[in-house]
């Protein structure tokens, strides 16, 4: 028998996260913010926190692919259509992980010269991380496992979950839609 999904947040706990992470960056940035979106993953999180932020907001997005797990090489396929100069901004991501995908995303952004430049992520797996990354807002730390739902995905499935939940990546290689009757209502 397959290992069960466990949930590991419900959608009230992603309520109250988003609600906390607004204020937080609310009070950071009473002028107002440019928050930048990493695709896909992060576009569920980034559509409930905005709605929870009270100072003025813009939201542009770019869209990265990895040539490898882990191998920390990664290729921008859509750049952002604003300019950083001098704006106060915050990097949105779904989980920082081993955190290289960070390093490069930051590297880029940082070159364009923002006022500020802080990271917004809604989980943190501390625990693989290989590059020591400064987090200013988290939402959730999690573990060493693999999480699907609410913008996480195992090979685009799971991102309209309004949960998150833990799954067997093994049992997920070897059926993507092995947790799609346990987690879909
Ligand atoms: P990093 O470069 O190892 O920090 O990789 C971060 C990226 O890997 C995230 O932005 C996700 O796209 C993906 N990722 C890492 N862990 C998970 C997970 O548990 N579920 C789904 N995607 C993940
Ligand atoms: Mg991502």
């Amino acid at each position: 028998m397959k290992p069960a999904a466990r949930v590991l947040h419900d959608a009230d706990d992603l309520r109250a996260a988003n609600a906390r992470l607004g204020r937080e960056i609310s009070e950071a940035h009473p002028d107002g913010v440019l928050l930048v979106a990493v695709l896909k993953g992060s576009v569920l999180f980034l559509a409930d926190l905005v709605r929870q932020l009270t100072v003025p907001v813009e939201i542009d997005f770019l869209g990265i692919t990895s040539y490898a797990p882990d191998s920390g090489r990664v290729r921008l396929t859509k750049d952002l259509g604003t300019d950083l100069t001098g704006r106060e901004v915050i990097l949105v991501e779904d989980v920082v992980d081993t955190g290289l995908t960070l390093a490069y995303l930051l590297a880029q952004l940082r070159a364009r010269a923002p006022a500020s430049l802080e990271v917004c992520t809604l989980f943190d797996k501390r625990a693989r991380r290989i590059v020591p990354q400064p987090l200013a807002y988290v939402g959730f730390e999690i573990g060493d496992e693999f999480v699907v739902g609410y913008g996480l995905d195992f090979r685009g499935r799971y991102r309209n979950l309004e949960l998150v939940a833990a799954g067997d990546v093994d049992t997920l290689a070897a059926d993507p839609d092995a947790y799609v009757g346990e987690l879909y209502p």
